[in-house]
């Protein structure tokens, strides 16, 4: 069969700023899911990452699926109903638009999705990132799907000796999808020439250049080009299918033993380490650090297994360990240098008005 996967996440609201869902919102957003789709979906997962909450759907519809979109946007409208009844703060922050148009791209909520013919054992990791941006995935996908120092597959396994294609989105083009594709490992350099640019060059989709097929999914949208102004970091969810053709589940979550550095935490306006953390983990130190989970699935007719916690093992302990250390470090320097993003990406204005109000003191010597 065809299937398709589908998730669509957005922050609607949480308890004690921006570090947490509650639970009746999330039961507020699964009720609704589960009510209004039982017709249209196969199966469903909703869980939360910091305060962003992810719909998992699987269904027959394909990719930009007016329905299924329209059923999440309404299961985000519902939870927002519920947000602002028990006061949360932020609730609907990330419902951009009034009223629902055909595809929650473009209003909103980050979405990534994966069409493919559903193999026997159909194994898949389902990662959702709060306080960063999509940028964050790029360097562990560089590493997963084109370098042999972290995927001995790409070196071992025949089916993935050609390598893999990359479709990478200049994000500031906002106009429309401005992207490239460029093959590993032929386009190695040039590959790498983008995506140290995390802010500007972010993968959106890896393909398998032995059979053709789609291999990852990065929702790529940035929510202050859509608003305009600062609605908080864009919070990346992304799909990736593993084992035989793909790489193996070990090798798609090896990079994040790194805690890189990403464009996130306190005030969407900072440089911090990404740390792996278990699932529906919360926000804590400096509204950080910026987290990533990972849901692994096995998916049958259409059906999800349970969610198993990619991050719970306890080797991710002396990770988060090791990044806790990271992220201390970076704080010492405060405001400082590589502490914080450049002005461009800076996620509030403020700076600019002091910056403008300081113009006319400055004097230019004879
Ligand atoms: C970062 C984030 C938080 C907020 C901060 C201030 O993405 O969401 O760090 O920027 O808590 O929030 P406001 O401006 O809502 O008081
Ligand atoms: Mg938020
Ligand atoms: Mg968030």
């Amino acid at each position: 069969m065809k299937l398709t996967l589908s998730v669509i996440k957005a922050d609607i609201g949480s308890i004690g700023g921006h570090i947490c869902p509650s639970r009746r919102l999330l039961d507020s957003v699964r009720s609704h899911v589960a009510e209004h789709g039982e017709k249209l979906l196969l199966d469903s997962y909703v869980s939360h990452t910091g305060d962003d909450i992810a719909i998992v759907c699987t269904h027959e519809r394909g990719p930009g699926d007016e329905q299924i979109h329209k059923l999440c946007w309404g299961a985000f409208m519902a939870g927002t109903e519920v947000a602002k009844g028990q006061g949360l703060y932020g609730a609907g922050q990330d419902l951009l638009k009034e009223a629902f148009s055909g595809n929650v791209r473009g209003m909103g909520p980050a979405v990534a999705e994966l069409e493919f013919e559903e193999r026997p054992n159909e194994p898949f990791l389902f990662f959702a990132a709060d306080k960063t941006d999509p940028g964050a995935y790029s360097l562990p996908l560089y590493l997963a799907f084109a370098d042999p120092m972290n995927t001995p597959g790409l070196m071992l396994s025949p089916s993935m000796a050609e390598g893999f294609r990359f479709v990478i989105m200049d994000v500031s083009h906002t106009e429309g999808d401005r992207v490239i594709e460029l093959d590993a490992p032929e386009d190695l350099y040039a590959i790498a020439a983008l995506l140290r640019d995390t802010e500007r060059y972010v993968v959106e989709s890896v393909w398998s250049r032995s059979t053709g097929e789609q291999a990852v999914s990065v929702s790529t949208s940035r929510l202050h080009n859509i608003a305009g102004k600062y609605t908080g970091k864009d919070d990346p969810v992304m799909l990736v299918r593993v084992q035989k053709d793909f790489p193996a589940t070990g090798e798609v979550l090896a990079p994040y033993a790194l805690g890189p550095y990403v464009a996130g935490c306190m005030r969407g306006s900072h440089q911090m380490p990404l740390m792996p953390v278990p699932l529906n983990s919360g926000i804590s130190y400096f509204d950080g650090p910026p987290v990533v989970s990972c849901a692994a699935f096995a998916v049958h007719g259409g059906r999800l297994t349970e969610a198993v916690d990619a991050f719970a093992h306890p080797f991710w302990d002396t990770v988060r360990g090791s990044v806790s250390k990271k992220a201390i470090d970076m704080r010492r320097q405060g405001f400082f240098g590589a502490a914080m993003l450049p002005m461009s990406e800076l996620e509030y204005t403020g700076i600019m008005e002091k910056l403008r109000a300081l113009e006319p003191r400055f004097t230019v010597r004879g």
